[in-house]
């Protein structure tokens, strides 16, 4: 298959998705920095834990104490899904595995994103360790 076809391919599977690499970002990127301290609160139980924009929130709260569902921690199983409430995030890949629709509707993949700001997220399975 050459580069062209297989350039091709990945937009008929990715046809309907928006934008890969922000969801939800007002903060523009002349504002935005990376190793900023962001606090992340998770509900319902109001775990807590530190993010510094590097690392991606999941590993930011397996680094702070908390554990999110997760499997392949690359963006793509979806496993850790779960709901922003409020505050901003990127991704670290240009097509985590949501549609435009799940975007809108407040889900995002904590395994690929990283904060931009302080943020509050859903999380019913989250664990203290
Ligand atoms: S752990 Fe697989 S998409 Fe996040």
């Amino acid at each position: 298959m050459s580069q062209h076809s297989t350039k091709a391919s990945y937009a008929a599977i990715f046809q309907g998705f928006d934008s890969p690499t922000t969801h939800r970002m007002t903060t523009p990127k002349s504002q935005v920095t990376p190793t900023a301290s962001h606090q992340v609160s998770v509900l319902p139980d109001g775990l807590n834990f530190v993010t510094n924009g590097v690392a991606s929130v999941l590993e930011s709260g397996l680094l702070g104490g908390v554990e999110l569902p997760s499997s392949c921690r690359n963006g793509t199983c979806r496993e850790c899904m779960c709901r922003l409430v409020s505050g901003n995030v990127r991704y670290r890949i240009d097509w985590p595995g949501l549609s435009a629709d799940e975007k809108a509707e407040g889900w995002f993949l904590p395994c690929v994103a990283l904060a931009q700001s302080d943020l509050q997220i859903e999380q019913p399975f989250a664990q203290a360790r």
